[in-house]
């Protein structure tokens, strides 16, 4: 028999269509890992609740809009699993006893929620988004995951998995493996307009979803330079969001450099430098259009590929908190 491969899990708050930034920090890294690994990808929509719970039908929309991005750019439901977190009521089981064995501290240490809830005000943020880390510590550890692959930001919650993973194996015996963190090639693309990340608050996304039409626009309308006045001022690479971009997705390396050369010497106007990456963006995006075309036609197949991996998804978690119950003999009838 083949050895078993090793388990990833890895998820999403479905809050919105996917962009760019999502493929560069993530998916690209997941297309490479869903060959060697046994892959959960997870749609977290009881996180995402946490501060969203007045905008469930952008949460029910973005569910299937995720599911569709993931199929779009290649991620294979079969020898992987798509997962719906709050249709495994296992993941909310064992939130709740991990949230026994964490500390209120070691929450409010976590500097990745610390940021967070600086943005919510904390008369109105939710018991739930609090907790959240809690959460994800449990969407790792049912399926015992070996590896996580996320963002920077997210580093410090798999050191929290790590630690509850520690603590709980020394209370009740070994139950879960240590995780580790995966980080991707580049762990945050800007926004179109030069900010740090791209998001959907922010209106500087170019999406997965975007035709090619709207993506010629949004890359016209890009922030570049913003001391470079005329096309022979030369210009500055550092920061520039066009150039950053070209480097991500134009798989063109001479042309790339033949423009930067030429932008740093005042030779190049902004037109062509961005004519070329909205043709090097649209030929990169058109096989993820074609297949996103297959599956809009088959909505079936989509609600399939959700349904199977969740089920599947499922029956592990139903073993591994079985597993928990036993180890905290919290199994009072025979
Ligand atoms: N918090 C992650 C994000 O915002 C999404 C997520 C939920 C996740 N559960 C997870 C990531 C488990 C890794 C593992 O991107």
């Amino acid at each position: 028999m083949a050895p078993t491969k090793q388990r990833i899990l890895t998820g999403i708050r479905p809050t919105g269509a996917l962009h760019l930034g999502h493929y560069i920090g993530a998916l690209e890294n997941w297309l490479r890992l869903q060959e060697q690994y046994e892959c959960f990808f997870l749609i977290a929509d009881y996180q995402a609740l946490g501060d969203h719970i007045e905008e469930i039908d952008r949460i029910r929309k973005s569910v299937l809009d995720v599911a569709l991005d993931w199929l779009s750019v290649g991620l294979n439901p079969t020898d992987n699993a798509f997962v719906i977190q709050s249709y495994v009521p296992e993941h909310a089981e064992l939130t709740l006893l991990l949230s026994m064995i964490t500390p209120m501290g070691r929450l409010e240490r976590n500097p990745t929620l610390k940021t967070e809830m600086q943005r919510l005000e904390s008369e109105s943020m939710s018991v739930g988004f609090y907790t959240y880390p809690v959460s994800q510590v449990a969407d790792i550890l049912l399926p015992k995951a070996h590896l996580v692959p996320v963002g920077e930001d997210q580093i410090p919650h798999i050191e929290m998995t790590r630690e509850i993973a520690r603590k709980f194996n020394r209370l009740y015996g070994e139950v879960f493996p240590e995780p580790k963190a995966l980080v991707g090639r580049i762990p945050r693309l800007m926004g179109t307009d030069g900010q740090a990340k791209m998001s959907k608050s922010l209106d500087n996304c170019i999406h997965l979803s975007d035709d090619a039409a709207a993506v010629t626009e949004r890359v016209r309308r890009m922030y570049t330079d913003p001391a470079r006045l005329r096309a022979t001022d030369p210009g500055h690479l550092e920061g520039n969001p066009v150039f950053m971009y070209h480097d991500a997705f134009n798989p063109n390396k001479a042309e790339v450099d033949e423009l930067k050369e030429r932008y740093v010497q005042g030779k190049v106007g902004d037109v062509e430098v961005k004519k070329k990456l909205a043709v090097a963006l649209n030929a990169f995006l058109d096989p993820i259009r074609e297949r996103r075309a297959y599956y809009e036609q088959r909505r079936d197949d989509v609600a399939a590929a959700l349904l199977d991996g969740t089920r599947r998804a499922r029956a592990i978690a139903a073993q591994t908190m079985l597993e928990v119950r036993t180890a905290m003999r919290l199994i009072y009838l025979d």
